[in-house]
């Protein structure tokens, strides 16, 4: 590399061990380095809250064959479509999912977003062992969090072909207020159509080990493209984006009465594409976001991280109106259709005014009352740095990559804060597991959520308590940026 700085190159890149070991010194959980072991995690499932309901679902991860708008494309996914079929439970069932692997390769089932037992999280290596070929798990875990969730595997790049699915956990208390509910999953798309996730990222390392002039084709610099002003919003232009995994030649239609009001579960499963969404000729009234509700807020465009959920009402008007997502500082669109009567549809090219709109992110939400946590100073303050770069093609939290982390400690009952700092050009959506933080102040407005879109050269400080003993994962939920290091961990200590 020629010294030529990309537009991602990391601008105050940590120089080091040294300025690592600051950062962790300063404000460590403390303890003694022992690992909260099985025990504790079995404590903490004993005293989760639970109906004494017990649920049995069945998955199963295989090679499919799925038609992407006329195309027959060969991937992997849950059961037999691409997004899988939704699981369901109420909050405080106890989920017994008999999961196969009939796969070529080792997998793993992460449930996004569920504050679940440790040992059943799914992160091979860490909590959960990895499932061989022809292999099989039995998860075994109470659900806690109602909302709307999601689940995928925490293995390599599989996330980035068709191996995900919603997971919608029912809140017995809610009373509803709407007509219909539809689940809507966003996804970039690459597999059997494009380079294989593994290719993409053969060719992210090459480019960014032969500088930033040449050898960049098929990769997305950013800067021209949709976003607004010309953000940048991942790393690989992608052939196809999908809602429910059909493109917008061949769209999902979604069909209502004039004035229904429906419920919409927005997940983005992409794995390199922050999108902004919109229903032509309609506000949407978001409600929830990653499963907690929010003071309602009406907005014209949402924009969605990967691993965010967002939930929103709408009272539908008469015709045909597309739903539309469109990948940030990428070019293209993801579509579903909307139709109550007759109507014409418009081209799929077509982009509704409400995409010009500004896009309502989380910082704009606040927490429904009652959804706080309890007020409380931090017991423990810790940093996470995100940096890298595309030359070379490197990705950390604290200056490092995940085989060199050091993880962050927290004793079981503190409350934590988390100060995140994006010294990078392009935002990171960062995911902590097994818990919900909240933005902001434990006890203020701020909504609580799993994943936060940390915006490029921004920062996001949130607060949690450690009421779930384990070791657990702390990433970037791009799947590359994730894949080559952008991770590290939470782990509880006595
Ligand atoms: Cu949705 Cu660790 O991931
Ligand atoms: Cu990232």
């Amino acid at each position: 590399m020629s010294g030529v700085l990309t537009r991602r190159q990391v601008l105050f890149g940590l120089a080091g061990v040294g300025a690592v070991a600051t950062l962790g010194g300063c404000s460590r959980g403390g303890g003694n380095g022992v690992a909260v072991g099985p025990s504790a995690i079995a404590a903490a499932e004993a005293a989760r809250a639970s109906t004494g309901q017990i649920r049995d679902l069945a998955l199963r991860a295989r090679k499919v064959q799925i038609d992407l708008g006329g195309r027959t494309v060969t991937t992997w996914a849950y059961g037999d479509s691409v997004p899988g079929s939704a699981l369901r439970a109420t909050a405080g069932d106890r989920v017994r999912v008999a999961f196969r692997n009939d796969l070529p390769e080792p997998t793993s089932v992460h449930w996004h977003g569920l504050a679940i037992r440790n040992d059943m999280d799914g992160v091979p290596g860490v909590t959960t062992p990895e499932v061989k070929p022809g292999g099989g798990f039995t998860f075994d875990f109470v659900v806690p969090d109602s909302g709307t969730h999601w689940f995928h595997p925490h293995t390599g790049l599989q996330l980035d072909r068709g191996l995900y699915a919603p997971f919608i956990i029912d809140d017995p208390t809610d009373r509803g207020g709407y007509d219909a509910e539809w689940i809507v999953v966003l996804d970039d798309w690459t597999d059997g159509v494009g380079r294989s996730p593994e290719q993409i990222l053969t060719d992210l390392k090459a480019a960014g080990a032969s500088g930033s002039g040449n050898g960049m084709a098929g990769m997305n610099m950013g800067g021209s493209g949709s976003g607004m002003g010309g953000m940048d919003g991942g790393d690989v232009d992608y052939p196809l984006y999908l809602v429910n995994g059909r493109p917008t030649n061949d769209p999902q239609t979604l069909n209502a009465k004039p004035g229904q009001r429906v419920r919409l579960r927005i997940i983005n499963a992409g794995s390199d594409t922050i999108f902004t969404l919109a229903l032509s000729g309609h506000d949407l009234r978001v409600t929830h976001t990653d499963g907690y509700p929010t003071t309602p807020v009406t907005t014209s465009a949402l924009r969605i991280g990967m691993g965010e959920r967002y939930d929103a009402v709408v009272t539908l008007k008469d015709g045909v109106f597309p739903l539309v997502a469109a990948p940030v500082g990428k070019t293209g669109l993801a579509r579903a259709l909307v139709r109550t009567s007759s109507g014409t549809v418009p081209a799929p090219t077509y982009r509704p005014s409400e995409l010009g709109a500004y896009p309502l992110t989380a910082d704009a939400l606040q927490g429904a009352p009652g959804s706080a946590l309890p007020k409380r100073d931090p017991d423990t303050v810790q940093d996470l740095v995100l940096g890298g770069s595309m030359g070379p093609y490197v990705w950390t939290i604290n200056g490092r990559t995940y085989e060199n982390t050091v993880p962050l400690t927290i004793r079981a009952g503190q409350a934590g804060r988390l100060r995140i700092r994006n010294q990078t050009m392009m935002p990171h959506p960062l995911h902590l597991h097994g818990h919900t933080f909240q933005i902001g102040a434990a006890g203020g407005s701020g909504p609580r959520k799993d994943t936060v879109l940390v915006p490029a050269m921004g920062s996001v400080a949130v607060d949690m308590v450690a009421d779930n003993p384990g070791q657990w994962m702390v990433h970037c939920h791009n799947t590359y940026h994730a894949a080559v290091g952008m991770m590290t961990r939470l782990d509880y200590v006595t």
